[in-house]
């Protein structure tokens, strides 16, 4: 315990033990290797996910969220009347983050490649999708877009996994995949 200052006033010239020395090297060539591979990452492992981020202003991101959402809505769920939207196949499909929800919800045709589009409207959120376990930071004034397809029908659930307020518990979202031809 340091409650007294050390003897030698310029401590900090002594040498550093031999096994410190060799801890720190250790340490630091393993960072430097996991550092390297988180390239090949994204090319094996399925861990990283290759997505793409923009810089968007959260109004822009919201005006572009819900014309699509008008365009693409094909029924209203629960009591709050969120839209479920379910874009053309191939095409781009928004949602957006904010206190305290996920907005809108989703359905998307199994087999069918799409351009997911995220960002926040207020501050940071975690999308994780279950129970896949799809994981991804959602800021404002960014846009983040992941090319996906979804391969087995079913109900997903979003929820945030980044501390965000009271209602963070209560933020959940859905994502709905059909088999193709079914649904809406
Ligand atoms: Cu949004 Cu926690």
């Amino acid at each position: 315990m340091a409650i007294h200052p050390p003897e030698q006033r310029i401590w900090w010239q002594e040498p550093v033990a031999r096994g410190e020395i060799v801890w720190i090297t250790i340490a630091f060539l393993w960072g430097v290797l996991m550092f390297c591979v988180m390239i090949w990452w994204h090319f094996t492992g399925q861990q990283n996910l290759s997505n793409e981020a923009y810089r968007v202003d959260p109004a822009t991101y919201a005006e572009r969220a819900e014309a699509a959402a008008e365009e693409h809505t094909v029924r209203e769920e629960g009591d709050t009347g969120i839209p479920v939207v379910r874009p053309p196949p191939g095409g781009d499909v928004y949602m957006y983050a904010r206190l305290w929800e996920w907005w809108p919800v989703l359905e998307l045709e199994q087999g069918q490649q799409y351009r997911l589009h995220l960002s926040s409207l207020d501050w940071q959120h975690g999308f994780s999708l279950q129970p896949v376990n799809m994981n991804l930071q959602v800021h404002p004034g960014y846009e983040m877009v992941l090319t996906l397809t979804p391969t087995e029908a079913g109900t997903y659930g979003v929820v945030c996994n980044e501390y965000c307020g009271v209602g963070h518990h209560t933020m959940v979202g859905r994502i709905y995949v059909v088999a193709p031809g079914q649904g809406d």
